[in-house]
């Protein structure tokens, strides 16, 4: 089953958003495999941003990153690289469609709560980075209920 990872950035930890973006992938059907709350270092985040080093947004970017705590999480279901992206919404938040989490709750780009990875190869890598140690292995009682 695929997975992608989520990071929820320190505007949504700080304004209080765990719950209500948690709420949204846990009601679309999808299973959380591995979560935890961490302050990452600079080095750390410009690891995970590595493909965008060259672009003027980045140290920007990595300084909003190691501003506080963020949400790291995994998620698993059919098509929940694509899917978790529909239900973050578009990067810049004065694009993203009203219902989205960043079109609900986001207001300018740098500032815009939540990641999400945007393919299976970079999810794979990111939840390489982010969870060294694995995700816990377990279904939902209610698998049945959520695929044919
Ligand atoms: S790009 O330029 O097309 O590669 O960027 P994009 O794929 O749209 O976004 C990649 C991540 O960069 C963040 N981003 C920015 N942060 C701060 N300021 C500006 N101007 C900016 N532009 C893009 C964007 O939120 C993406 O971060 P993640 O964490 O992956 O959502």
């Amino acid at each position: 089953m695929e997975q992608t990872f989520i990071m929820i950035k320190p505007d949504g930890v700080q304004r209080g958003l765990v719950g209500e973006i948690i709420c949204r992938f846990e009601k679309k059907g999808f299973s959380l495999k591995g979560l935890k709350l961490i302050s990452v270092e600079r080095a750390f985040a410009e690891k995970h941003y590595e493909d965008l080093s060259s672009k003027p947004f980045f140290s920007g970017l990595v300084d909003y990153i190691i501003s506080g705590p963020v949400v790291a999480m995994v998620w698993e279901g059919k098509n929940v690289v694509s899917t978790g992206r529909n239900i973050i919404g578009a990067t810049n938040p004065a694009a993203s469609a009203p219902g989205t989490i960043r079109g609900d709750y986001a207001v300018e780009i740098g500032r815009n709560i939540i990641h999400g990875s945007d393919a299976v190869e970079s999810a794979r890598k990111e939840i390489a980075l982010w969870f060294p140690d694995g995700t816990v292995n377990w279904q939902s009682s209610l698998h049945p209920w959520i695929y044919e």
